[in-house]
């Protein structure tokens, strides 16, 4: 018999909440249907703040997740959460596609690993090709790298961008130059590379910096344009070109996201820009490396989030492109690294040899997944669906919907596209002033959004790596206008009771 009782004390950062919750009746009937016998009852209501599992935080409990079906998550409570983020814009096909399931356990049968060292797979040569076509002519004659996810893959990127150089005779060149106010990843090399304050402060003893240049964030213009930016966009890119003469050839490669994701909250760069930045890397041969790892596979409504931005006869063709999340929605950890022929002309000309590799990259059952969840992506047309600027898909639907938060005081700026958006909070709508840090609105609308059975994704710092709150929003393709406009209702009066 399930039973039991939640009684939690949070910490000020999480609002200090009592929360007291009882595991009998609806819940325990819930759970019982969802039996997995591989984990016992007594796992599945464990609350303490302390168990087994070494946690992200001891100040607050986690449901216990149990179930997911479309947009949505049931926890053990039988308790249903609206995905409204798709975890961490993760997932992009919607969750519990059983042919995902299938594809990688009929793997598992076949094959369940093989050393890349020693072998490669049918599935992973197949899904690499799957890829480069995916994405697009600029990586026609390329290679794919497939890793366990993001992170690895940003450090694949890294070592891929130095490797190039030296194996073309630009030994000298070993830098990585990026952005402030960006993420690539929790790794040291990624976090060397990030300008998240918060994520990386304390262990910047650990990890060696190069320079990381200003972000163009049009909300907060630190110029005072008038032409939607376009002009500040070609400051910034200037930047990048005096980081670039400063270090003296020494630089590799220059990693960017498209689209800021969780540092900024979908911080769209301004026309220009990215074209600028593109056509400096080419002139000083610095490699361009573009973090996809969340605006890829579709989320922004095209394949990759750079496509936005290539207009010709000003294309931006990335070097390395990275990708992660959506790539297999969350079924399996995956990532991958789509070198052009360049970068991979280079080493096989080369040394001959990539340096580099982790003992599950290419996994066969995680590359099965990705390669699932591509076909279904296809299938379903969901890049399409999540664009934002073709009416009737689920991303012009959430445009709109959350473009309705503007009316409420607290609301500054809501900015994004295709399915993935940011809504930014203000204390002060005139003078644009954030909360305090210490009230950390973002959690309490998050706090208030999840009690309401709504999982987004709030996260502090887009003014200055401290204050700042805004939430990320990035729901699976799947996803029908009706559940957008109860969301973004229950999101409104979330962020009213926290106000
Ligand atoms: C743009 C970007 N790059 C890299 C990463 C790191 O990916 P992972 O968490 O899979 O290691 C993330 C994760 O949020 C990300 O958003």
């Amino acid at each position: 018999m399930l039973s039991g009782e939640l009684s939690a004390e949070w910490s000020r950062e999480w609002q200090v909440v009592t929360a007291t919750r009882s595991y009998a009746g609806e819940g325990a009937r819930a759970t019982r249907s969802f039996y997995n016998p591989a984990v016992s009852e007594s796992t599945v209501t464990q609350q303490q703040l302390r168990t087994p599992v070494l946690r992200r935080s001891f100040r607050k409990p986690y449901p216990v997740a149990v179930r997911g079906e479309g947009v949505y998550v049931w926890d053990a409570d039988g308790k249903r959460y609206l995905d409204f983020s798709g975890s961490a814009a993760v997932n992009f096909i919607g969750h519990g596609v059983r042919e995902i399931g299938d594809a990688m356990a009929e793997q598992a049968r076949q094959l369940e690993f093989v050393h890349t060292s020693q072998f490669t797979t049918p599935v992973a040569e197949e899904f690499a090709q799957e890829l480069l076509e995916f994405a697009g002519g600029n990586f026609s004659g390329g290679a794919v790298y497939f890793t366990s996810g993001g992170s690895e893959s940003i450090e694949t990127a890294l070592k891929l961008a130095r490797q190039y150089q030296v194996d073309v005779g630009e030994e000298k060149r070993y830098q990585i130059l990026s952005r402030q106010q960006s993420y690539h990843g929790s790794t040291l090399g990624a976090l060397a590379v990030s300008g998240n304050r918060k994520r990386r402060e304390i262990y910047l003893p650990l990890v060696r910096e190069f320079e990381h240049i200003g972000i163009p964030y049009c909300y907060r213009c630190a110029f005072d344009c008038t032409d939607s930016c376009y002009n500040c966009g070609q400051q910034y890119a200037a930047e990048l070109e005096r980081a670039i003469l400063a270090a003296r050839s020494e630089v590799a490669g220059f990693i960017f996201e498209p689209m800021s994701g969780a540092t900024l909250g979908a911080v769209t760069p301004p026309p220009g820009y990215l074209p600028a930045i593109a056509e400096i890397c080419r002139r000083h041969g610095v490699l361009l490396i573009a973090d996809e790892v969340m605006t890829g596979m579709g989320r922004t409504g095209r394949n990759f989030g750079v496509e936005h931005f290539s207009v010709e006869p000003r294309g931006i063709a990335p070097d390395i492109l990275v990708t992660a999340k959506g790539l297999s929605s969350g079924y399996a950890p995956l990532g991958a690294v789509i070198a052009s022929k360049k970068v991979v002309d280079g080493i096989a000309n080369g040394s001959g040899a990539f340096l580099h590799g982790f003992t599950y990259n290419a996994h066969p059952v995680s590359v099965a997944a990705g390669r699932a969840v591509l076909h279904r992506i296809r299938e379903q047309k969901l890049v399409r669906a999540a664009d934002s600027e073709v009416a009737g898909t689920p991303g012009s639907a959430l445009k709109a919907a959350l473009e309705s938060l503007r009316d409420l005081d607290v609301v500054g700026d809501v900015r994004g596209m295709g399915l993935l958006w940011g809504v930014e909070f203000v204390a002060d709508k005139k003078t644009k002033a954030p909360f305090a840090p210490e009230k950390n609105f973002a959690g309490m609308v998050g706090q208030a959004c999840l009690r309401r059975g709504l999982l987004v994704y709030p996260m502090q710092g887009c003014v200055d790596g401290v204050a700042g709150d805004h939430l990320l929003i990035a729901p699976p393709a799947v996803i029908t206008a009706g559940e957008i406009d109860w969301a973004v209702e229950e999101i409104r009066a979330a962020i009213l009771e926290s106000a």
